[in-house]
């Protein structure tokens, strides 16, 4: 029924077209869209802004705008805008194809961000001013206060900031989600900032809805629109073998007393890996896990589901649609366990680092050292971003990085001799997995962890190239700390850019 979900009624008055939102945003301006890894993103603005943009386009005028978001979108809102050339500036994360061919030919600025970073540099005044914030909520109540969708993200930000709002009432998004979020309200800037109290994963500080001053809402869009994320691929072998590694590693670290036998909160990346590892711990032998993460992806829900997971904190659900199904109709069972959060607390370093987080994250590449490139292909190409991983590998009680050791069906290796581009530095990877084998890096040098990662990590074709690099290296290299033969270390990738392959180096 047309405006249920907005109880307000002074709210009720303000209800307009998507096409008639998207004029309110003019050329030139700083757009702050809600949306998280495929959730609780706007749905018709940006469609409409981008047909706007394309009629300008058409007449010879230019129309452009900056986008601010919480992570990856989707088609509808990066995919549309990018489309009609109609992005000066991205940030913080993107994943979408287009968006990224854009960056890639140098026809669209990315500011690729610490996910935690955003709120504060907001709120510090360093990326200047926000024009207009466009926010997906599940409903607005009586009193006004904001149901939110299916992710927070920096949407409390964006509703304090901008000075005007557009809001998208989406009655997709399940009235019954009401109650999961808790939004903190203690942010300041320093020197004022105190402590955040948040002492255990499932703990709530803050509110369960977003607020913001009637006055700035210049209007409001209904839809009815789902989430667009992709069903997760059954885990393959080389996914289900990295998980495996890290679940015996981890009884390792319980058998040795250096984790509890709860282990301590997860955190886990985004995409088939990362699910891999979740449904692992579906069959390990742990129990009463806790989950303090970015995204709640299918594997979590199902560790919730069977009892093992009992809390899982995060900003945003990134569920196919059928756990989105699931969560709905069990949501009197899940709503004690889930708690989405501000991306400013999920993926808070002070909080990371006392909780004690296991971090798991995907990479491109690592080099025999154990710095990793999580971002850029052949060091110039953006792939997504850094996204939270940077908050959470530098904090993390163990950062993990997987991935499998070969790409491009075997033409290139993903350890190499030196990455092209660095994320994660060294000091921050603790331990590299592969398909191959597991190399804990915990206090080993440069040398000793070359030799693990190499013998652990490579895949097997690479294994005597890499073997041959460090044993060189380690002979002629002009400082013998972290041995490198330069020009050789970039040859392996001239040789991928010259002719499709590593092996040809
Ligand atoms: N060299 C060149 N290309 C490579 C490569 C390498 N060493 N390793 C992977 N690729 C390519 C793959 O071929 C694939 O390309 P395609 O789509 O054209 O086939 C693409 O990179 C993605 O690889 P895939 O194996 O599907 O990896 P993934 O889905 O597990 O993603 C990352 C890996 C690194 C891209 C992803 O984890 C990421 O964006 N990480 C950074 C952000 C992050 O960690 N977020 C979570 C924090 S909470």
């Amino acid at each position: 029924m047309a405006g249920s979900r907005i109880l307000n009624r002074a709210f009720r008055e303000r209800i307009v077209s998507a096409e008639e939102a998207a004029s309110l945003i003019r050329p030139g301006d700083t757009v702050g869209m809600s949306g998280f890894t495929g959730a609780g993103y706007p749905k018709q603005i940006p469609v409409a802004l981008a047909k706007r943009i394309m009629d300008a386009n058409l007449r010879g005028e230019k129309f452009r705008v900056s986008v601010w978001t919480g992570a990856s979108t989707a088609p509808e809102l990066d995919g549309a805008l990018a489309m009609v050339d109609g992005v000066e500036l991205r940030l913080p994360y993107q994943s979408d194809p287009i968006c990224r061919r854009k960056i890639n030919a140098g026809e669209m600025e990315y500011l690729d961000i610490h996910l935690s970073h955003v709120g504060a540099f907001v709120r510090s005044g360093f990326l200047g001013k926000l024009d207009v914030a466009v926010i997906e909520v599940t409903g607005i109540l009586e009193n006004g206060d904001l149901v939110p969708a299916s992710s927070i993200g920096n949407n409390k930000i964006w509703l304090d900031y901008a000075d005007k709002v557009i809001l998208e009432v989406n009655s997709w998004q399940s009235e019954r989600l009401e109650g999961v979020h808790d939004v903190y309200q203690g942010f300041a800037l320093p020197p004022h900032r105190k402590p955040i109290p948040l002492i255990h994963t499932a703990d709530r500080i803050g509110t369960p809805y977003l607020r913001c001053p009637a006055e700035k809402i210049i209007a409001i869009v209904e839809t009815n629109a789902p989430d667009r994320n992709a069903p997760f691929s059954k885990p393959d072998e080389a996914s289900k073998r990295i998980a495996g590694h890290i679940l015996e590693f981890l009884g390792d670290e319980v058998r040795k007393g250096r984790l509890p036998k709860d282990l301590l909160p997860l955190q886990s990346g985004v995409g088939n890996i990362a699910n891999a590892v979740l449904f692992g711990l579906q069959d390990g032998p742990f129990e009463n896990l806790t989950s303090y993460t970015e995204v709640l992806q299918d594997g979590m829900l199902e560790l919730i589901r069977s009892g093992k997971l009992l809390v899982a904190s995060a900003t945003a659900l990134s569920l196919s649609p059928d756990k989105v199904d699931e969560l709905n109709a069990g949501m009197d069972r899940y709503r004690e366990k889930i708690i989405l959060r501000p991306q400013e607390i999920s993926n808070h370093p002070e909080l990371i680092r006392r909780l004690g987080c296991l971090a798991m994250n995907g990479m491109i590449e690592a080099d025999i050292y154990g710095n990793v490139n999580s971002t850029h292909v052949n060091g110039t190409a953006i792939m997504n971003g850094i996204g939270g991983s940077g908050d959470f590998a530098r904090n993390a009680y163990i950062s993990f990085f997987m991935t499998p050791s070969t790409a491009k069906k075997g033409a290139v290796s993903c350890i190499v001799p030196m990455v092209t581009h660095v994320d994660h530095t060294e000091h921050d990877v603790h331990v590299v997995v592969t398909e191959q084998g597991l190399a804990d890096l915990r206090g080993l040098s440069p040398k000793q962890r070359a030799e693990l990662i190499i013998e652990r990590c490579a895949h097997p074709d690479y294994r005597p190239m890499l073997r041959d690099y460090f044993r060189r290296a380690s002979q002629s290299s002009p400082g013998r700390h972290t041995p490198h033969l330069l020009d050789e270390a970039f040859a392996w990738h001239r040789n991928l850019l010259r002719t499709g392959s590593m092996k040809a180096g």
